[in-house]
């Protein structure tokens, strides 16, 4: 396994890698590695025959008073899970290579619409930050085909998207979340919570199961359900962002004939933000 941080030297492999007809698999991360993140490396191992991952904590899609200086950063521990995957090179890019004329002078790539809403509408900025970031790590890795964490949902609809209007030349797929015993969805900032928080923190997932559960009873009753959802959250200690029902490609409200959903949901526990989600196919 190599680990290189120079873009330069990363196109001349990749350049190796295309002369061979190599196939390339492609997992961006922030680092901080869990299960989660091994699920989408382990599916690019059985897809592709090169895998890269990178790892960059994208100052871009973090807002003002965001957990961008304490986002762990663990690269020891990281690069040690990663080689013992099989994986080929991980790429760590510096700020100052991915962003040579800072933030403010910086080109974007905005995916209108889908941006703006539930998680973009509490986090402006956001998904601008991750779609020109993917954009940048599409165009120095080149990859084949790309993998996402569904837990993410949000995240891998705006990149499927930006994939589509710019006619990029790769695959996404989305992996299904790993979840802990008790149903928490797996994520880097569970690492913030304190042993009571992370005893509440399961409830995210419990209320959207209960939510699917009742609209496959047949509810139609969407606002009661959302309602009931975020008062079972802030009972539980939770501060309520959101929960939404919404057809799952374009995460436009659901129509009550729609059969395609997904369930999302964000709330803080102190100040961690944590989100969970339950797509939906309804028969
Ligand atoms: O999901 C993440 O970890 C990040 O948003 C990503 C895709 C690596 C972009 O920085």
């Amino acid at each position: 396994m190599q680990t290189i941080s120079d873009i330069a030297q990363l196109r001349a492999l990749r350049r190796e890698w295309q002369i061979n007809g190599l196939r390339i698999g492609f997992v961006p991360t922030m680092g901080n590695l869990h299960l989660g993140h091994l699920s989408l490396v382990e599916a690019a191992k059985r897809e592709a025959d090169i895998v890269v991952v990178s790892i960059f904590v994208n100052p871009m899609q973090f807002g003002a008073g965001e957990d961008l200086d304490n986002y762990p950063r663990t690269l020891a521990e990281d690069s040690a899970q990663l080689e013992s995957l099989g994986v080929d090179v991980i790429f760590t890019p510096c700020a100052k290579d991915i962003y040579p004329r800072g933030l403010e002078q910086q080109t974007f790539v905005e995916v209108p619409g889908i941006s703006y809403m539930i998680c973009g509408a509490s986090r402006p900025g956001h998904f601008r930050g991750v779609a020109t970031v993917v954009t940048k790590l599409f165009n120095m890795v080149q990859p084949n085909i790309a993998y996402f964490g569904e837990k993410d949902y949000q995240q891998v609809q705006v990149i499927k998207a930006m994939v589509a209007d710019l006619s990029m030349n790769l695959d996404i797929v989305s992996v299904p979340t790993m979840r802990h015993e008790d149903g928490l969805a797996m994520s880097s900032r569970n690492g913030y919570l304190n042993a009571q928080q992370r005893a509440i923190a399961p409830t995210l997932y419990r209320v959207l199961s209960d939510i699917k559960q009742a609209l496959i009873n047949g509810s139609n009753e969407h606002s009661q359900l959302i309602k009931d959802g975020n008062e079972r959250l802030a009972e539980a200690g939770f501060k309520p962002d959101y929960i939404e029902i919404r057809n799952a490609q374009t995460l436009q409200p659901a129509g009550f004939a729609e059969k395609e959903l997904v369930i999302l949901g964000a709330a803080f526990l102190g100040k961690t933000r944590l989100i969970d989600n339950l797509p939906l196919a309804l028969p």
